[in-house]
């Protein structure tokens, strides 16, 4: 917002979020974050409070972008973030105010908060709610805010001026000639759900021709890439492997089959229960063909691992599919090593039982088995014969298919990939 040339103030509850941000330290590394948070806190446009009152006496406008995780041991979405958010912002509402809603929710979520608003908001009627889901990836977080492909703006019958306003907030991107989507609130809320399933989907359809190939002996990256010449079908989302990860689309599936099951059309997305299983299915292939190259059993055998972040380019370790599958393989006896070059301080942090490298050369010094498992650009770039001379054993499975393995059997690697065994 402030590179869009607007005056904008951060509000966290987290004192050592805002001090960090304030020193243009973002809390989590995201390519090109902290230069841009040095641009705007020097300009002037940009800066972070964690006081409520503060935020209200500042703002005309207020994005909730309050993070919505999955209950914990349930799957539902956990709202108790944002409606906190919401329920001590309120109380400093003296004046009119357009509440913007980024964060993904289950559908409804948007009017239980212009309830909320309005009955304990002292300028009641005149504090007014908008939705305007985010669609951005993280690793692209930037480009993918500043080139936006749609912006959807999901406003009350009464909305009128509040699409105006945020025509205004947004109008160097409408200059761009960016989409401008405006629906109902409810319609809004799910076009971000429905997105994030259709995505899970596409990534678990072709997971699930991956199974299939793996039982017929042909190649899933070559169908992969052949299908992807349909312009219906397309290349993007197509990547098999080991599956998606993140905290966004394995929760946002679960909630919105949840929300679904409430409103009574749980039957129409039971589909997801299957993208689900097949996603977490991936998972468990990568452990059994590491077994099996280990000779039948994982005890004691040195396994390292490549990758602990969610996808490359974040440091995001949550529901990683890397650290699930080295995790696995920990609790079944294996001495498993991960090297991650962005993510080894929070895999730390979440699976301190197990062994980390500070380099993807030392990870597999000794190493019965290599697993390839996010697909970092430097790990395609690596010498396999370089590295041969160091394992106990060449073998390596590439969960991400990114390696080429002409050039590593070349090196004398066993080389196997999910999808073409
Ligand atoms: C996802 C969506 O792509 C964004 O549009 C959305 O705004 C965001 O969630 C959100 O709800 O906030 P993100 O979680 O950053 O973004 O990650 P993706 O790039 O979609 O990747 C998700 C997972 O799918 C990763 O684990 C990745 O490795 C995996 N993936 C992705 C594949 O296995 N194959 C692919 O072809 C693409």
């Amino acid at each position: 917002m402030a590179e869009l040339g607007h005056q904008v103030l951060g509000m966290d509850s987290d004192v050592d979020k805002v001090h960090a941000l304030n020193s243009a330290r973002a809390p989590f590394f995201e390519q090109g974050l902290d230069d841009l948070l040095a641009k705007h806190t020097a300009t002037g446009r940009l800066r972070f409070t964690a006081s409520y009152a503060e935020a209200a006496d500042f703002g005309d406008t207020h994005f909730l972008a309050v993070g919505t995780p999955q209950l914990h041991g349930e799957q539902a979405y956990d709202l108790s973030h944002l409606f906190n958010a919401v329920t001590q912002l309120a109380p400093c509402l003296n004046r009119p105010a357009l509440i913007v809603g980024k964060s993904t929710v289950p559908v409804g979520t948007a009017a239980r908060i212009t309830d909320l608003l309005h009955a304990t908001a002292p300028a009641g009627q005149a504090v007014r709610v908008a939705w305007n889901p985010e669609f951005l990836r993280e690793s692209f977080a930037i480009r993918d805010t500043l080139n936006p492909d749609r912006i959807v703006v999901g406003l009350h019958p009464s909305g009128g001026a509040d699409e105006t306003l945020l025509r205004t907030i947004y109008a160097a991107l409408l200059d761009r000639g960016t989409p401008f989507i405006v629906t109902d609130l409810v319609t809004s809320e799910l076009v971000k759900t429905a997105a994030n399933a259709f995505l899970a989907t596409k990534i678990s359809f072709i997971n699930a021709m991956a199974e299939v190939c793996e039982a017929a002996g042909a190649n899933v990256h070559q169908l992969a890439f052949a299908l992807s010449h349909d312009v219906r079908i397309g290349p993007a989302g197509m990547q098999p492997g080991l599956g998606f990860g993140g905290g966004c689309l394995p929760k946002d599936i679960r909630g919105f089959m949840v929300r679904a099951g409430e409103l009574g059309a749980g039957q129409a997305l039971s589909f997801l229960r299957e993208v689900d299983a097949i996603n977490t299915r991936r998972r468990s292939r990568m452990v059994d063909l590491a077994r099996e190259q280990c000779g039948g059993t994982l005890k004691g055998k040195r396994i390292a691992v490549w990758g602990a972040a969610f996808k490359p380019n974040t440091d995001d370790v949550r529901d990683s599919p890397a650290l699930a599958v080295a995790q696995t393989l920990h609790q079944m006896g294996a001495n498993v090593t991960v090297y991650d070059p962005m993510a080894l301080d929070n895999a730390r942090k979440l699976y301190p039982q197990l062994d980390y490298a500070n380099d993807a050369t030392a990870a597999v010094e000794g190493a019965a088995l290599l697993l390839h498992l996010t697909e970092w650009p430097e790990f395609s770039q690596l010498d396999p014969h370089h590295l041969s001379g160091r394992v106990a054993s060449p073998q390596v499975i590439d969960g991400r298919g990114t390696l080429d393995p002409v050039h590593w059997r070349e090196a004398g690697w066993t080389y196997r990939s999910l999808g073409h065994s």
